[in-house]
C-alpha cells in the first residue's frame, strides 16, 4: 500500500513537472526546442536521446521473499532468445485458479513510442492488475523506442514476442513453466496510447502467419495514439491539453515516423490506406476504450466506425471527460477498463454498445 502510494505520488509529481513546463511554453509560438524540454529529453550528436524525466523502473517479483511477502501476481524478465537482447516481463497470479488454464494477455505499454519500459512502475502495476483481476498470464513486451529505433522497429519487437509464446505453446526449446497456466487458444492484445497503436498493428501483421496453436481472440486498444496530416475536432478543441499537447504529438510523431514518412502514413493514420487495410476484415473482436477529455479520442472513433464498416466486431466505450492516461490515475476508471476487458474476453458482454458519435 505505502509503495503503491509511492508510486501514485511519483507519477503525480512527474505530471505536476511536465504540466508547469508545458504551461511555461504554450504561452509562446512553439519551437520543438520547448517540446523537448517538456518531454526532459534531449539529442545527443549520434542521434540518441536522453531521457532525463523519468518515471522509476522497478525489478520483477520472481518470487517470495522479505522485501515483497504474500505477492498478489509474480514476474520475471525474459530474454526470447539468446542470439538478441529482446526480452517480455511475464506475469502470473500467484495463487492462479485450479485446474483451469488462463487467458493469455500479450501487453504493449505505452511514452508515444519515445518513452518508458514494460519495467516503469506505472505500467508494471498495470499488468500486476490484469494478471490478477483479468485474471490472466500477461506478457509484457519491451519493445525498441524511438527515434534510436523509428517505427515500425516497435511492430517488429511486439510480432517476435507473439512468435516467442507460439514456440513457448509448441514446447519448442522447452516451456515455462509459468506458462503451464496459460491457454493458448485465448490469447489477447491489449496496449494503451501509442501501445494500442502497436497493438493495432499486430495483430493485422500476425493474421499473416499460422500461428498455430494460439489463437487471438481480440484486440483491446485503451486511448490509442493514432493521428493524421489533418486535424480532427477534438484536436482542434483540445490542441493545449496538459496530458496530450498537439506541438509536443507532432515532435513525437516526428520522431517516431521513418524519415519521408507524413502523419497520413498507416503506422500514424490507420484509416488512410496502405497495405494493412486489406487485412481489416479478418481481424478478431476489437474493444476500443476512448475519453472525450482527450484531444485524440476522434482518430479511435473514426477508426471504430471503419472497422465497423468492415462488418469487424467492435465493442467500445467513450466516457464523457477524462483525460490520457485517466487509467493509471484514477483508480474507478482503471477498474472499468479491467471489467470491460473481461467482458469482451469472456462470452459476455455487458452494455458496452454506446453509439458512436464524433466529439464537438
Ligand atoms: C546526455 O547524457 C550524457 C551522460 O550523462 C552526457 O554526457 C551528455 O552531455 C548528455 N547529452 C545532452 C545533449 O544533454
Ligand atoms: C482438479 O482435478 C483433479 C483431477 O482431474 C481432481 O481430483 C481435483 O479435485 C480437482 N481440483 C479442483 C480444485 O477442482
Ligand atoms: C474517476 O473516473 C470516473 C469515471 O471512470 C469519474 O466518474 C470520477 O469522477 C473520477 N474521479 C476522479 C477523482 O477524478
Amino acid at each position: 500500500m505505502a509503495k503503491l502510494l509511492a508510486n501514485q505520488i511519483l507519477l503525480i509529481i512527474f505530471l505536476i513537472v511536465a504540466s508547469q513546463q508545458w504551461q511555461h511554453a504554450q504561452s509562446q509560438t512553439h519551437t520543438w526546442q520547448e517540446a523537448f524540454k517538456a518531454l526532459g529529453i534531449a539529442w545527443n550528436r549520434d542521434g540518441t536521446l536522453n531521457r532525463t524525466i523519468q518515471i522509476p523502473m522497478v525489478d520483477p517479483t520472481p518470487y517470495e521473499d522479505s522485501a515483497t511477502p504474500s505477492p498478489t501476481v509474480l514476474s520475471q524478465d525474459i530474454q526470447l532468445s539468446s542470439k538478441s537482447k529482446a526480452t517480455v516481463r511475464l506475469y502470473v497470479p500467484a495463487n492462479p485458479p485450479k485446474n483451469k488454464t488462463l487467458p493469455l494477455v500479450v501487453y504493449l505499454h505505452g511514452g508515444d513510442f519515445v518513452l518508458f519500459s514494460a519495467s516503469t512502475v506505472i505500467f508494471h502495476n498495470f499488468c500486476n492488475d490484469i494478471a490478477e483481476f483479468f485474471p490472466a498470464v500477461v506478457v509484457s513486451v519491451e519493445y525498441r523506442l524511438a527515434p534510436e529505433n523509428k517505427l515500425p522497429a516497435a511492430f517488429d519487437d511486439a510480432l517476435n514476442a507473439i512468435f516467442w509464446v507460439q514456440n513457448q505453446a509448441k514446447g519448442v526449446g522447452g516451456r515455462d513453466p509459468w506458462m503451464e497456466f496459460a491457454d493458448f487458444s485465448r490469447v489477447f492484445i491489449l496496449g494503451s496510447s501509442a501501445g494500442a497503436n502497436i497493438a493495432y498493428h499486430v495483430a493485422l501483421r500476425a493474421l499473416d502467419f499460422d500461428l498455430r496453436p494460439l489463437q487471438i481472440k481480440g484486440l483491446l486498444m485503451n486511448q490509442a495514439y493514432f493521428g493524421g496530416v489533418q486535424r480532427t475536432q477534438s484536436e482542434i478543441n483540445l490542441k493545449d491539453d496538459p496530458y496530450v499537447a498537439l506541438y509536443v504529438n507532432d515532435v513525437l510523431w516526428s520522431l517516431a515516423l521513418p524519415l519521408n514518412f507524413n502523419r497520413d502514413h498507416e503506422f500514424c493514420n490507420p484509416i488512410s490506406g496502405g497495405t494493412y487495410l486489406g487485412r481489416v476484415y479478418r481481424l478478431p473482436k476489437v474493444y476500443i476504450k476512448g475519453d472525450y477529455g482527450d484531444p485524440l479520442v476522434d482518430r479511435s472513433i473514426l477508426l471504430g466506425k471503419f472497422l465497423q464498416s468492415c462488418k469487424v466486431p467492435v465493442y467500445y466505450r467513450f466516457n464523457t471527460g477524462g483525460f490520457h492516461g485517466i487509467e493509471l490515475q484514477n483508480k474507478s476508471a482503471a477498474q472499468q477498463l479491467y471489467n470491460d476487458m473481461r467482458s469482451v474476453s469472456g462470452f459476455f458482454f455487458f452494455g458496452l454498445s454506446f453509439v458512436l458519435g464524433v466529439h464537438d
